[in-house]
């Protein structure tokens, strides 16, 4: 008698352990099969105080626009994610990324190898220059002009560095560092600065609009560019590379470029 029972005991449960299997079996056929899977969101970290990258127009609206996020959503459309934008400081983007509290930067970020020893990078997207930005009146021109001056550059920036680099080269002066570009501009128009290292593809739109200002390239240095950041070993940096690589083929990133850069070249 006791055996029977126990058999019949063991047959409910395994009776209730196949039921188990075949709902998760049908579950997951049923998501292969392309049931309306909900999008995943991706978190882009950035900083939202560079025109034409990544700023918010208050004369347009509250939203965070520019190059980056035109970027940032194709690319996601053509992978089939979500996005939401994190503003934050750019000192701040790197371990934003290494606390995986953000799946991918778009902040103009340069891959530099000091940086690359704690994200991945993407192929470069755009290129651009240092540029000293300066009173239109100041005689500032190069970088010995520098001396016994006043420079601002953005905290955690390549600039910041390229500024220490003048510095360091026996050019006297002193280097301070600021969060935000829009406050750098400020501080250099109230003649607190006498001048300030950002780059010139978005140096160019604020010279356009304060005939006070004026930009010189910086002679002989690398060429900086931007390119997407991610974790280490995140598989997004594969899927982002194979949409920008797309991108520049078929013409959207020039469409792009046109749009965010072009204003000044058009005929
Ligand atoms: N390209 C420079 C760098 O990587 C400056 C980028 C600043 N970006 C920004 N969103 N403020 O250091």
């Amino acid at each position: 008698m006791k055996k029977n029972w126990l058999v019949i005991m063991v047959g409910l449960l395994l009776a209730v352990l196949v039921a188990c299997g075949s709902t998760n079996e049908s579950n997951d056929s049923g998501g292969e099969a392309g049931e309306s899977e909900s999008e995943k969101t991706l978190v882009m970290g950035t900083s939202a105080d560079y025109p034409p990258f990544e700023y918010i127009d208050s004369a347009k609206g509250e939203d965070i626009i520019g190059f980056d996020v035109d970027i940032a959503n194709y690319i996601a459309e053509e992978l089939g994610y979500n996005v939401e934008i994190k503003d934050m400081d750019f000192s701040g983007l790197i371990t934003a990324l290494s606390s995986e509290r953000v799946d991918f930067v778009l902040a103009g970020m340069t891959p530099t190898e000091e940086r690359k020893e704690n994200v991945d990078f993407s192929e470069i997207y755009y290129t651009a220059n240092h540029m000293i930005v300066s009173k239109a009146d100041s005689n500032i021109s190069a970088p010995e002009d520098l001396e016994g001056t006043k420079v601002g550059v953005q905290l955690g920036s390549i600039q910041e560095d390229k500024a220490n680099e003048i510095k360091e080269g026996g050019v006297d002066m002193e280097v301070i560092t600021l969060n935000r570009i829009p406050e750098l501009i400020q501080e250099l128009k109230s003649g607190r600065y006498d001048a300030i290292i950002i780059e010139d593809t978005v140096a160019n739109g604020y010279l356009e609009s304060n005939e006070d200002l004026a930009g010189e390239k910086l002679p002989n240095t690398e060429e900086a560019g931007s390119a997407v950041a991610f974790p280490k070993d995140s598989e997004l940096t594969e899927e982002f590379n194979t949409v920008i690589k797309e991108m520049k083929e078929n013409g959207k990133m020039d469409e792009l470029i046109e749009k965010w850069f072009g204003q000044d070249t058009v005929e």
